[in-house]
């Protein structure tokens, strides 16, 4: 008797399972077979968003203790009451939490396979009913692939790329990082042609959709450019004092310096130090002697070129001015302003 109560059971859940795979299949088939209807029939269903790696939560009602519960992915079926029939791990059902009758479905670190159609059967009343939702699985913005750093010469060329996944697809945003801050049009590519020494530095990519924080990477350009001399500058004192010479150059790479008294290579040594810092260097000579005076020349030179500038050192007491007497005024004016520029720049 008790067993064929059970097999009775157990043939009433099967045309249970198998009337609902029919139904299901069935709405998929129409589904597919007309492409407006498939729209149509999508704003009636419940769509649930979730980022990918997320817990998604599906939620179902079942109407009383006797009904009976279904959940299938597409149309192969995850639970049927209490029994798992799919061997993902990652699924659960969720009951009596919210409700006594919860029978929702609980997808953990979902992923975009998991993207599609879930339904939630529910059987009271030998009826099937089938709620239908929609899982759509969103994911954040990550860069896969950018240019490398570069190095070019001013004039050329160039053209940087920033590949990023994502979903929805995620705009891809160029922005050059300086106080200015320029922005470029959207696109994976950012094309500079003739670049100038103003535009290196860091290009920022960054890439963004709604659903989270954009991801950013920067690529570094550097432009190279052969040396010009903004300035040689004297400061300094009569004979038994000490002088500097100083030369700032503007190049990229940072140039070589040489230092030349008349037509002769100067080098460190005998009273002369020369110190040189990236961009500019110095030439100190601790003891002015009558012979120091004489024409100096700055050469800075990189791999792409060189640039040369001359000043002559004149001893004070030698200005070209008729009286002592005024010579010596306008001379120890001229060491004011010289003590002053030197206290101005810092040397
Ligand atoms: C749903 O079905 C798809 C395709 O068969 C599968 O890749 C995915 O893992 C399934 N997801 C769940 C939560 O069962
Ligand atoms: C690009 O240059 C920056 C700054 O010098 C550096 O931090 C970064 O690691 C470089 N990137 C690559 C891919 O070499
Ligand atoms: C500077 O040179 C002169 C002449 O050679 C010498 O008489 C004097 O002592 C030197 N002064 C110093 C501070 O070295
Ligand atoms: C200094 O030297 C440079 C290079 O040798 C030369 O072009 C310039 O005319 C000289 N200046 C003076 C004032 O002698
Ligand atoms: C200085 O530059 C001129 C051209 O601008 C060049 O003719 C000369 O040879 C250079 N002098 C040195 C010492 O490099």
């Amino acid at each position: 008797m008790r067993a064929m109560v059970a097999v009775q059971y157990l043939c009433s859940f099967a045309r249970w399972l198998g009337a609902l795979i029919f139904s299901v299949c069935c709405v998929l088939s129409s589904g597919l077979s007309y492409g407006k209807t498939v729209d149509n029939a999508w704003i009636g269903m419940e769509n649930v968003v979730s980022r990918q790696g997320d817990t998604a939560l599906l939620r179902c009602y079942l109407s009383d203790d006797l009904s009976k519960g279904a959940w299938l992915n597409r149309s192969s079926i995850i639970f049927a009451g209490n029994d798992k029939w799919s061997v993902d791990p990652r699924v659960s059902i969720v009951s009596g939490t919210g409700s006594k009758h919860e029978y929702s479905l609980q997808i953990q670190k979902v992923d975009v396979s998991d993207d599609g159609q879930y339904t939630c059967s529910v059987q009271s009343d030998q009826n099937p009913q089938s709620n239908h939702i929609h899982l759509s699985v969103k994911v954040p913005p990550k860069i896969y692939d950018i240019s490398p750093n570069i190095t070019v010469n001013e004039g050329s060329d160039i053209t940087l790329s920033c590949m990023a996944t994502g979903k929805p697809e995620p705009t891809i945003f160029w922005r050059h990082v300086t106080p200015l801050a320029k922005k470029f049009d959207a696109g994976e590519y950012l094309t500079i042609t003739g670049v100038t020494r103003d535009q290196a530095g860091d290009y920022e990519c960054s890439a963004q959709n709604d659903i989270s924080y954009p991801d950013t990477r920067t690529v570094r350009v550097t432009v190279d450019f052969p040396p010009t001399i903004h300035e040689v500058k004297f400061t300094g004192a009569g004979p038994g004092r000490s002088a500097l010479l100083r030369c700032e150059a503007a190049a990229v790479p940072s140039p070589a310096f040489e230092w030349y008294k008349g037509k002769k290579r100067l080098a460190s040594g005998h009273g002369i130090e020369i110190k040189t810092l990236s961009s500019r260097s110095i030439l100190s000579m601790s003891n002015m002697t009558e012979d120091r005076y004489d024409n100096y020349t700055c050469v800075a030179v990189n791999k792409l070129g060189s640039a040369n500038s001359s000043v002559p050192l004149i001893p004070p007491n030698t200005a070209p001015y008729g009286s002592t007497g005024s010579a010596q005024i306008l001379s120890s004016c001229r060491y004011l302003v010289l003590a002053l520029s030197s206290l101005i720049s810092g040397y």
